[in-house]
């Protein structure tokens, strides 16, 4: 009797039973494939090149550096035809946002994570603007990603439609939202760093579950898909990186001084200040950082920090050493060692790729980048089509200036080709 049971046990009922597991396995495998096909199908839609600003420019050519294509390019923006083109305002954002599902389809916004990677390894994004509503829902829509989290500080003094143009785009998606404080931001001022410090305290209180921190203007655009930016950040094993340089003796003058607001701007009041109340010396940088989750909460929290961001307030451009001074304390989480042997230039930070004026030249001469092919604004580039081909060999996470405005194919075009290398990357 028992060994029947032990018999039929061992047998009968185990053939039975892989036999049901073979073929409950073969149903799971062709169901994903046919669910697998179809996400490459529709992924297809997500391309950006059918967005033809114009028939007559191939953006294939000018990331080749095609000298012929980038003249085109500078012709065909002279054209009636293309200045007269019809253009979003505020309000066409504000009547387009108000059905958030079409202006997501539309726009061609990305609302799945691109991979586990990926959506293992959240960013948070700052982002400052004051105008061209047109410019945020490119650059958002460049570095949109379901997993991440992105608070946009708008100016208090920006026009109504604009503010109400960036809400509409915030409401349509969970991850997306308004600083909870809004700013009069006045060039060179502290302002500038309260914005960022706005978005800092919301992100940080928001979600545990952001890595980075990346703060942006109006005025950036990517350079790198999501994927890239995910593995670099995941290189720096906790490390900030940013502009990090002795301070030029020419720059003390900015917080030696008392600055004041007068009539909308920052004035030089030639009242003396005291020292930083700080150990650690002034190191000169940029806006622009590129800082891990530990490193916010410790800029929020630190009663130093908060000590020095007080005496920093009545400074010229404090936003040019303050991060860059943070980012040399030995005890900020990710920092680096006060040695200058670890000063940091713009060009080896991955932060942010921008061509001074006065570097410009011969590369082969020495000059760090080729001459810009857009225009100057306050001695910086901002791009034409022609700087992107030596742009995309650079280590940088975001390039700036760019503008609708002076070239919007150096956008169209740099869009099209992220666009198209993220959604490569994933069929492989
Ligand atoms: C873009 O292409 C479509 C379809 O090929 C065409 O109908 C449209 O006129 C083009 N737009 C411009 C601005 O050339
Ligand atoms: C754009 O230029 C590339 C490279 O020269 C070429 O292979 C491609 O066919 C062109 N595309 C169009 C639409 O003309
Ligand atoms: C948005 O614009 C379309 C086309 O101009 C118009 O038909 C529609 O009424 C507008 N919607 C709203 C909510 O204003």
């Amino acid at each position: 009797m028992l060994r029947n049971l032990l018999r039929r046990r061992l047998f009968s009922y185990p053939t039975k039973y892989y036999f049901m597991v073979l073929v409950l396995s073969l149903v799971t495998f062709t169901v994903l494939r046919i669910h697998q096909k179809l996400e490459f199908v529709s992924l297809r839609h997500l391309e950006l090149d059918g967005e033809n600003l114009s028939n007559n420019i191939n953006c294939t050519k000018i990331l080749q550096g095609d000298a012929d294509e980038i003249q085109k390019v500078k012709l065909e923006m002279l054209t009636a035809k293309f200045r007269k083109r019809p253009r979003w305002t505020p309000s066409d954002y504000i009547n387009m946002t108000s059905d958030c599902t079409s202006f997501i389809k539309m726009r061609k916004y990305i609302m799945e994570p691109l991979g586990k990677e990926e959506a293992g390894f959240p960013i948070a994004y700052s982002i400052v603007v004051h105008h061209k509503i047109e410019m945020l829902d490119r650059l958002l829509r460049a570095i949109y990603m379901p997993q991440n989290f992105y608070c946009i500080h708008v100016d208090r003094k920006s026009e109504d439609s604009f503010i109400a143009a960036v809400k509409g785009i915030a409401s349509c998606f969970r991850n997306v939202f308004v600083a909870s404080q809004l700013e009069s931001v006045v060039y060179a001022s502290w302002s500038r760093v309260q914005a960022d410090l706005n978005c800092m305290k919301d992100l940080y209180r928001r979600s545990t579950e952001w890595k980075y921190l990346i703060n942006l203007c109006g005025m950036d655009f990517p350079i790198k898909t999501n994927l890239e930016i995910v593995r670099k950040l995941k290189s720096f094993m906790g490390e900030n990186n940013l502009e990090t340089e002795k301070m030029p003796s020419h720059k003390a003058e900015r917080w030696k001084k008392h600055y004041e607001i007068i009539d909308g701007r920052l004035m030089d009041t030639r009242n003396p200040k005291t020292q930083p109340p700080l150990k650690t010396p002034l190191f000169s940088g940029s806006a622009y950082f590129v800082v891990s989750r530990e490193y916010v909460g410790y800029v929020l929290e630190n009663e130093d920090i908060q000590k020095f961001m007080e005496w920093a307030k009545d400074t010229y451009s404090p936003d040019e050493y303050l991060w860059a001074t943070i980012q040399r304390i030995p005890e900020a989480p990710g920092s680096l060692p006060l040695s200058h042997k670890y000063d940091l230039s713009d060009m080896q930070a991955v932060a942010r790729f921008v061509k001074w004026q006065y570097f410009e030249g011969d590369v082969n001469k020495g000059a760090p980048y080729p001459p810009c092919d857009g225009v100057h604004v306050r001695s910086v580039c901002v791009f034409g089509a022609g700087d992107l081909t030596s742009m995309l060999r650079k280590h940088h996470f975001f390039a700036n200036k760019f503008d609708v405005d002076v070239d919007v194919f150096a956008i169209q075009c740099l869009d099209e080709h992220l666009r198209h290398k993220a959604l490569e990357m994933l069929e492989r």
